[in-house]
């Protein structure tokens, strides 16, 4: 009688315990969302809307499932991040009852540069503490760093792997559902982070890509990686229409 009944009762089920990026046509296709607490990698070279997609995730569960977010940004101020995400139709103000904590480490940066002294900051350690404060002070779910490569940029990593390993088990600790942005300089080599080791320490991997077809510049979307779930890797056109996501699957 309502054929339609029986997949939607299934789809809400199997999207328990797991969040959902609303990408249209993506969470249906990998169990209903990534599942909590897991560290995703959003890849791609720059211009792949990294930034954007990671940000309307953080938006969209804000909005929708009332989990707050935390935004990291090391690299674009948090004035050029909203004007960019409030064009797109994604403004924090307009979240009551829930919402999404920005936080600008650019600021410390620039304050640290201008520091004669030049005072050495433990980069991973305030980055941390700052996320624990806030994640405690707000109840935060989710959260987005914004990029590996500007930490790589700022700290100093005397062993990388293991100072990786060490950042990535101390976020994991924070049990929040996180989204670490990792920009390719060479895609063709599909290093997914600087030191090759990410990879492996994520959770999950969505990787962006662009192709050139003639004069038009195309992007795509890919789950690579995702743990304990059922995906495939097909690489879907990814389209933003003015203030949705989609993925084209036929
Ligand atoms: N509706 C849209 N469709 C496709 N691309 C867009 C749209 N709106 C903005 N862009 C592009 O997205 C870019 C910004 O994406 P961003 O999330 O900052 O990328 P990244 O973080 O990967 O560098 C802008 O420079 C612009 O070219
Ligand atoms: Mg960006």
């Amino acid at each position: 009688m309502f054929p339609q009944a029986y997949p939607l009762y299934k789809v809400k089920n199997m999207a328990e315990g797991r969040i959902r990026t609303f990408v249209h046509g993506l969470d249906s296709r990998m169990e209903g969302g990534i599942p909590e607490n897991y560290i995703t990698l959003i890849c791609g070279r720059a211009g792949t809307m990294k930034s954007t997609l990671s940000y309307y995730i953080l938006f969209n569960n804000a909005k929708i499932k009332k989990k707050r977010g935390i935004y990291v940004t090391l690299e674009q101020s948090r004035v050029s991040l909203l004007e960019h995400m409030i064009k797109l139709g994604m403004d924090p103000r307009t979240l009551s009852d829930s919402g999404i904590v920005v936080i600008d480490m650019t600021r410390l940066r620039k304050e640290t540069k201008s520091k004669a002294s030049g005072e050495d900051i433990n980069w991973v350690e305030s980055i941390l503490t700052t996320i624990q404060t806030y994640k405690v002070k707000y109840a935060c779910d989710v959260l987005v760093l914004d990029s590996l490569a500007a930490l790589y940029s700022l700290a100093t990593f005397n062993n990388p792997r293991s100072d990786i390993f060490f950042f990535f088990e101390k976020l994991r600790e924070m049990e929040m559902s996180i989204f670490i942005i990792s920009e390719m300089l060479d895609p063709d080599k599909e290093l997914f982070g600087m030191f090759g080791v990410e990879d492996f320490l994520a959770d999950g991997i969505v990787h962006l890509d662009l192709e050139k077809d003639g004069r038009r510049v195309n992007l795509f979307l890919s789950i690579f990686k995702m743990r304990k779930t059922n995906h495939d890797r097909g690489y879907y056109p990814l389209l933003f229409d003015g203030n949705r996501f989609e993925i084209i699957t036929d």
